[in-house]
């Protein structure tokens, strides 16, 4: 929980690094820690990518543009057109400094563009940082209930909070539970919010680990954002790339206002994320490696009454003790086994029951950890 009251905003511990004690005993195991609570990729750099920003480095440097490159904001419209169908002009997409970059800071720049409505609505299991956004916007943040797949219930928003609402995140593929949208529900989605004036801001960052593509940009770029990073697709994470496309006032005004705030992607990782984005090779290949570990881990942990109870996506799993222990325990039993995974109430209260495995291991680490699991914790 964050905390906004007269004394002004204390920020709450950072969610990991509630993690840190479990770490410690994951540490102690034989063979040392196998670490799948953050979803940071362990995988290689394209080396499209890593010519990319070595030959930018050997040019001048001067100040990149706020809203990226032309090359960087072709080159994402052309993903858009590949990976989707759907077309969308360079000046509808500009950059962000990675996309937690701007989950974090919309919210706030919403608010100075529409000061008469106060509202974030999120899904109320979910990444973090669509909370705390709003919390450092000084808005009220609503999570809007989950049916039994995961998906926002949009039914159940109450209409009050619709009419304050500045914008709904919605997150398909989602984070932790590895649900996915089509373009139905996305439709259902956007004309939910058009009719209400509600930004819809669809974080698809995991895009590429769906078993079929779909964006929010389906339904029409009308009053919606789709938000996607480099981070996950490239393994990029430290470069610190993302882009926002859709309406193209709403894109405008956030670039404009960015410009502003001096919100830069430097220029060497506009190239790296350029040239990464032009190319789907090294896509396919870590997909395959999510896909394999998916299919290892997931059938390892059920073999200890952990079933996997979230979507298709392949980043994450999203497993649920059989014999009804909460997250934390969990959690416990697998660090003292040497895995390190997040309990699900990271994510929010009604995410208690579950933990989250974030598939950024090697092979033979996830082999190793699933043997020692078969072994058994020590008592
Ligand atoms: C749902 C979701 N959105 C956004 C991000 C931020 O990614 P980045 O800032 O690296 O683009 C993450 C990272 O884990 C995420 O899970």
């Amino acid at each position: 929980m964050a905390h906004a009251d007269a004394a002004g905003f204390v920020p709450p511990p950072y969610p990991y690094e509630r993690l840190d004690a479990l770490a410690l005993v994951a540490e102690a195991a034989p063979g040392g820690i196998v670490d799948c609570s953050i979803g940071t990729p362990c995988d290689p750099v394209p080396e499209v990518a890593r010519a990319a920003a070595e030959a930018a480095l050997g040019a001048s440097m001067g100040y990149p543009p706020s809203a990226g490159t032309p090359a960087y904001r072709e080159a994402a419209a052309a993903w858009i057109e590949r990976r989707f169908g759907i077309e969308v002009a360079p000046a509808q997409v500009a950059a962000c400094v990675g996309t937690k970059e701007l989950v974090g800071s919309l919210p706030h720049l919403l608010r100075l563009r529409d000061p008469s409505r106060d509202t974030v609505l999120y899904p109320a299991v979910a990444y973090p940082t669509y909370e705390m956004g709003a919390t450092l916007a000084g808005c009220r943040a609503v999570p809007v209930p989950l049916d039994e797949e995961w998906q926002p219930r949009l039914d159940a928003i109450d209409e009050a909070d619709a009419r304050r609402a500045l914008l709904l995140w919605v997150n398909a593929p989602g984070n932790p539970t590895s649900s996915v949208a089509d373009a139905a529900r996305f439709a259902a989605v956007a004309a939910w919010a058009r009719r209400r004036g509600v930004v819809v801001a669809s974080d698809e960052c995991y895009a590429e680990f769906a078993p079929q593509p779909a964006t929010i940009l389906s339904a029409g770029l009308d009053g919606v954002l789709a938000v996607h990073s480099v981070s996950k697709r490239s393994n990029l994470a430290g470069m610190r790339a993302g882009f926002y496309a859709g309406d193209g006032d709403l894109v405008s005004y956030l670039l404009e206002t960015r410009k502003h705030a001096g919100l830069m992607v430097p220029t060497p990782v506009q190239a790296a994320a350029a040239a990464a984005l032009g190319d789907d090779v090294h896509v396919a290949d870590q997909r395959a490696r999510y896909d394999e570990r998916r299919t290892l881990v997931r059938a390892g942990l059920a073999e200890h009454g952990l079933v996997h109870d979230g979507g298709p996506m392949s980043f994450y799993l999203w497993a649920r003790a059989a014999e009804g222990d909460g997250g934390w325990a969990v959690a416990e039993r697998l660090a003292r086994t040497g895995l390190l995974v997040s309990p699900g109430d990271l994510y929010g209260p009604d995410g208690e029951r579950h933990v989250r495995v974030a598939l950024v291991q090697p092979l033979d680490r996830l082999r190793l950890a699933l043997d020692r699991l078969a072994v058994g914790a020590p008592t």
